[in-house]
């Protein structure tokens, strides 16, 4: 069993005004001690949702979260449960979440169990930071070394887990790079297992061991990064990986998919990609694809790499509509070549 698994989650936000949303519908992911998972997808397809749900932030309409074999419950008023406190949030805006009044000293130590100068002075080292960091206020700092210190925070509290959503968005390259190889040295170091959310497919392939896709609430590919990105099965990651920075370097630019993101609230029928898929066929708008395992490690939910087939390029998969599973014909299939069989 992983360190962090969610199963199936489902979580709803009822919107103001009335109205539920879905904005994840039913979505697994697990995260081993030692390896970094990064979850992309275009905005608003339930990354954060799902972030918050694997820490107890959210209430789910459905499936469960594991850490460490004790269930992750939706969190009341009580301080967190001691069992939990190995596993950590680093949020979206790491700003936000430092408060401008307290010195960063005791920012961090409020994460500890047994509050010591010594624990303080050794994570602020573990992520890049010098020691006399500690006795200044956040406003004095640069994006990047806020996020260092977000991350300190998160590492005082001796996590086997950090979830990490965008910690690098809104850093300029060098600060991205930097961070993004300390977010690997302490996996390999520490033996820490990251949740890494990012827009930015360069750094996810750069870093992560396995990626997972989502889009519209689900997951549509997971697998080991190398073989997602050299070869992807799911039509959405392929249009990812396919995809053009953006110039202001903040997302991606998915250009060969026509659309935008459907809402939540109204997901189109079938596979939910399918108003947006170039090689959809009937049955996509009629049956929602499960994500079914494909090959070493790999998963996709799509009707046109059926479960245990080989990988396929994209014009080999097209014939794999021939033989959906499942489907019956309305025509007999002509007699002669039954004999011969
Ligand atoms: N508090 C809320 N109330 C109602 N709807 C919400 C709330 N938070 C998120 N949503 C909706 O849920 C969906 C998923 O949002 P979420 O923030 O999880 O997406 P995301 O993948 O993190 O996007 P981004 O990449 O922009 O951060 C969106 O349609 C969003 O509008
Ligand atoms: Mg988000």
């Amino acid at each position: 069993m992983s360190t962090l698994e969610l199963k199936d989650i489902v979580v709803d936000y009822e919107r103001r005004g009335g109205g539920r949303v879905r904005a994840v519908a039913g979505a697994s992911l697990s995260v081993d001690a030692g390896t970094i998972v990064g979850l992309v997808g275009e905005s608003g397809c339930g990354k954060s949702t799902l972030a918050r749900a694997a820490v107890g932030l959210v209430p789910l309409a459905g499936g469960s979260v594991q850490f460490e074999g004790h269930q992750v419950n939706p969190l009341t008023r009580r301080a967190r449960p001691a069992e939990l406190v190995k596993l950590q949030l680093v949020f979206q805006n790491p700003y936000s979440s430092l408060n401008p009044r307290r010195k960063i000293g005791s920012q961090i130590a409020d994460g500890l169990a047994s509050p010591s100068a010594a624990r303080v002075a050794e994570v602020c080292e573990l992520v890049g930071l010098p020691a006399s960091a500690q006795g200044r206020y956040p406003h004095e700092f640069s994006g990047g070394q806020r996020q260092r210190i977000a991350i300190a925070r998160a590492l005082a509290a001796d996590p086997s887990v950090i979830v990490l959503d965008e910690p690098l968005a809104s850093l300029d390259a060098s600060a991205q790079a930097q961070l993004a190889n300390l977010l690997v040295e302490l996996t390999r170091e520490l033996g820490l297992g990251l949740l890494l959310i990012s827009h930015d497919l360069a750094i996810v392939r750069h870093v992560a061991d396995s990626v997972s896709v989502m889009y519209l609430g689900v997951m549509v590919e997971t697998g080991p990064t190398l073989p997602v990105w050299s070869l992807p099965l799911h039509p959405y990651s392929e249009a990812l990986i396919g995809a053009v920075p953006h110039p202001d370097g903040t997302g991606f630019l998915p250009e060969s998919l026509p659309g935008e993101v459907p809402d939540p609230a109204r997901p189109p029928s079938g596979c939910r990609f399918h108003p947006r898929c170039p090689y959809a066929f009937d049955r996509c708008s009629a049956e929602e694809p499960e994500l079914v395992e494909i090959a070493d490690g790999r998963s996709a939910a799509c009707w046109l790499q059926p479960a245990g087939s080989v990988p396929a390029l994209p014009g080999e998969r097209a014939a794999n509509r021939a033989v959906p599973a499942g489907v019956t014909y309305r025509q007999e299939p002509p007699t002669d070549s039954l004999e011969e069989m």
